[in-house]
C-alpha cells in the first residue's frame, strides 16, 4: 500500500541514523504508523525486536539479536549470549563459566549484548512497543543508549499514553558524543486522511471526522466501507478501546463511559455528576483517563472522547440498563437548585458563544422549545434575567 505523507518524519530519522552512533524515540498513539515509518527506512540495517504485554525477560533484545548473523571472531564474552540465543548459539564463542554474584553475570550478559552489536555494524537495533518493556530489557536499553559503539544506533517506539515509565529515561546521562531525538508522529490531517482512503476505496468519503486521521481507522473504516457494511466501529479499534477501559481505575471508567453516552465534550463537573464519580475521585479519575489518551481536552476546560468510533465503541460496551441510566440523568435535571444539568451545561456554553436556539437546538439534536425550556431554567438557576448575561459567565 502506498505511502502516505511523513516526509518530514522520515527525513530527520534517516538523517539521525545516517550519523551514528544515535539514539531516537518515536511516540505515537496505535496505529498512528510508527512500524510503518520503520518499514520505509531505505539503506539501513536493522536488527528489529518488540516488546509484548507478556513482559518476557530480555524478550525484544533475545528476538533482535537471534536474527544476527555474527561474523566470525567474536570477542569471547559473547559467549555468555548462547543460552538465551540458540538459534545462533553455533556461531558464538563457548559460554564462559557461570559466576556466582547475579550482578556481576548481568553486566557481563549487558556487555555481551554490546559486543555482539558492535561486531554487526553499522547497524540500527529497533525496540518497538517499549510501553510493554519488562525490567531487564528496559536496564539493559538504558545501559546500551549510554555505551553505544561507533556505527550502532538505538530507536525506539512507543505509546506515551500506555506508558508507566518515561522513555526519555534512557536519554539521561548521554555522553555527548551520542545524538539523540525524540520523533511524535501526529495523526493525518484531513488532507492526508483523504490520501490514504483514496488508496484504498475509488470514493471513499470524507473519513476524517470518523477516524481523525488515524491511519488504523482509516484503513479498517475503509475496509468496512468496500464490503458494503455501515461505517461502523472496526473490530481492531473497538478491541483495543475496550482492552484500554478495562485497565482504567473505576473512577475514571466511568468518566468515560459518562462522555461516551453524552456524545460531546463536557466540563469535568458534568462528567462526574453524570458518572456518579464522588468528588475526592474526579481529579485522578480524569488524569488518568487523559493519560491514557481515551479522553482528551478537545478545548480548554472540556473533556471528550477522541473518535467518534471509539466513542460508539464505549457506548456499545456499557450494559443497556446502565446506559439507560446515564441517557437519563442527561436529559433528567436532578441537581440541587443552583446547579446546571448536563444538557443545561450544554446549552448555557452555546447560548454563551452567542449561538441562537435554533442554532442550538440543531447542535445538540434537540428541539428548539426545549432548548428555549434548557435556557429559562439554566437563566433561573444562575440568578440570571437575560441570555446576554451568559456571555459573561
Ligand atoms: N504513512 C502511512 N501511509 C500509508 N499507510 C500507513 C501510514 N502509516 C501507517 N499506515 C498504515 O496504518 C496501519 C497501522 O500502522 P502501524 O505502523 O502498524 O502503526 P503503529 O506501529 O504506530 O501501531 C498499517 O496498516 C500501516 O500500513
Ligand atoms: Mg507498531
Amino acid at each position: 500500500m502506498p505511502f502516505v505523507g511523513r516526509k518530514r518524519e522520515l527525513h530527520q530519522l534517516a538523517e539521525l541514523l545516517s550519523h551514528p552512533p544515535a539514539v531516537v524515540l518515536l511516540e505515537g498513539e496505535a496505529g498512528v504508523g510508527k512500524t510503518r515509518l520503520l518499514d520505509e527506512l531505505i539503506g539501513f540495517p536493522l536488527l528489529i525486536g518488540r516488546c509484548h504485554p507478556m513482559r518476557f525477560p530480555y524478550g525484544p533484545v533475545v528476538e533482535a539479536l537471534r536474527e544476527a548473523c555474527p561474523p566470525p571472531d567474536l570477542n569471547p564474552i559473547t559467549g555468555a549470549l548462547r543460552p538465551l540465543l540458540p538459534e545462533v548459539a553455533h556461531l558464538l564463542p563457548p559460554a564462559p563459566p557461570p559466576l556466582s554474584e547475579p550482578q556481576v553475570e548481568r553486566h557481563r550478559l549487558f556487555r555481551a549484548v554490546l559486543s555482539l552489536l558492535d561486531s554487526l555494524r553499522p547497524i540500527t537495533l529497533v525496540v518497538e512497543d517499549v510501553h510493554w518493556v519488562d525490567p531487564d530489557t528496559r536496564e539493559l536499553l538504558a545501559f546500551l543508549a549510554r555505551c553505544l559503539p561507533a556505527a550502532v544506533n538505538l530507536v525506539l517506539t512507543y505509546r506515551a499514553e500506555d506508558l508507566s515509565h518515561p522513555a526519555a529515561e534512557v536519554l539521561a546521562h548521554l555522553p555527548p558524543h551520542i545524538d539523540h531525538a525524540e520523533i511524535a508522529l501526529a495523526p493525518f490531517d484531513a488532507v492526508e486522511t483523504a490520501l490514504l482512503a483514496e488508496q484504498l476505496l475509488p470514493d471513499p468519503g470524507d473519513l476524517w471526522p470518523l477516524t481523525r486521521g488515524v491511519p488504523v481507522a482509516i484503513e479498517q473504516l475503509a475496509r468496512m466501507l468496500a464490503e458494503g457494511r455501515q461505517p461502523g466501529t472496526p473490530p481492531a479499534l473497538r478491541d483495543a478501546v475496550l482492552l484500554k477501559l478495562g485497565t482504567l481505575p473505576l473512577a475514571a471508567r466511568k468518566l468515560v463511559q459518562a462522555a461516551a453516552v453524552l456524545g460531546q465534550p463536557a466540563t469535568e463537573r458534568t462528567l462526574a455528576a453524570l458518572a456518579g464519580v464522588p468528588p475526592e475521585r474526579i481529579e485522578r479519575g480524569l488524569a488518568e483517563a487523559l493519560r491514557r489518551g481515551l479522553l482528551v481536552e478537545t478545548t480548554p476546560g472540556l473533556y471528550g472522547l477522541r473518535q467518534p468510533l471509539a466513542t460508539q465503541a464505549v457506548r456499545d460496551s456499557i450494559a443497556p440498563a446502565a446506559r439507560r441510566r446515564l441517557q437519563h440523568r442527561i436529559d433528567t435535571p436532578t441537581q440541587p437548585q443552583g446547579t446546571l444539568s448536563p444538557r443545561e451545561e450544554q446549552v448555557v456554553r452555546l447560548a454563551a458563544d452567542g449561538l441562537t436556539n435554533r442554532e442550538i437546538a440543531e447542535n445538540l439534536v434537540l428541539s428548539p422549545r426545549t432548548v428555549e425550556v434548557h435556557v429559562a431554567n439554566a437563566l433561573r438557576k444562575l440568578g440570571l434575567t437575560s441570555r446576554r448575561q451568559l456571555r459573561a459567565t
